[in-house]
């Protein structure tokens, strides 16, 4: 059964959207579903704070990440909360047709969405929207799902729809992303090679 899952094909996006303030995470989940009217779905955990925010503004976009995106973009956009802090900041960010922030660089495409039904998944809510706008930006390869965790060896946070819980291991855990140091010591200053921080906890099988 998670032979079947973990082969499923799925791109890597970002989510952006503006309600109260702008915010955006990364999702594996966007689909086309239908060509007249162009319509799309994703799915986004209804704890992430992107969640309430395409609640309250019914609005957002999605821009496919090519293969050159880099770990720093993932993990801010992927592993940390848009309540905190404002993830685009370090970006040249760029607003479409609906003001909603994206980023162009290392990005393939650009929809813009308006949400025209939630539909409730369990953890998720799954939004249902009409594309207002669709820019092709060129024709660098996109980035996969199987890609990010095969060649750029990335993980998936609890958050993600297609996240697994991993088989128990000895070594440390991030705190943040769930990254794990398999050894018996780690070493001091270890930096997080997925999201860049320093806390880990350690496990035991
Ligand atoms: C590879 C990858 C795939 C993800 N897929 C999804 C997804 O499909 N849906 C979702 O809600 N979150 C997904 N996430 C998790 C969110 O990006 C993450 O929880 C993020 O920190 C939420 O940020 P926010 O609180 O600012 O919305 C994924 C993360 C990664 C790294």
């Amino acid at each position: 059964m998670l032979k079947a899952y973990n082969n499923l094909t799925s791109g890597m996006y970002l989510v952006g959207t503006k309600g109260d303030k702008e915010s955006g995470c990364i999702v594996n989940t966007f689909e086309q579903v239908a060509a007249s009217p162009e319509m799309v779905v994703v799915a986004i955990n209804k704890d992430n704070y992107t969640c309430k925010q395409i609640r309250k503004s019914k609005k957002f976009n999605v821009t496919v990440l090519d293969e050159n995106a880099d770990m720093n973009l993932i993990s801010r956009f992927g592993f940390f909360s848009s309540e905190f802090e404002d993830k685009y900041k370090p970006f040249n960010v760029k607003y479409d047709l609906l003001e909603l922030p994206y980023i162009e660089d290392n990005m393939t495409s650009l929809f813009t969405v308006r949400v025209k039904e939630e539909i409730d998944a369990s953890t998720h809510i799954l939004f249902l929207g009409e594309v207002s706008e669709a820019v092709w930006f060129n024709d660098k390869p996109a980035m996969t799902y199987k890609y990010y965790k095969e060649e750029l060896k990335g993980k998936t946070p609890p958050k993600a729809s297609s996240y697994q819980k991993s088989k128990a291991v000895s070594g440390y855990k991030c705190d943040v992303c769930g990254y794990i140091y398999r050894g018996e010591t780690l070493p001091v200053d270890y930096i997080c090679p997925i999201c860049g921080q320093t806390h880990f906890t350690k496990i035991t099988d």
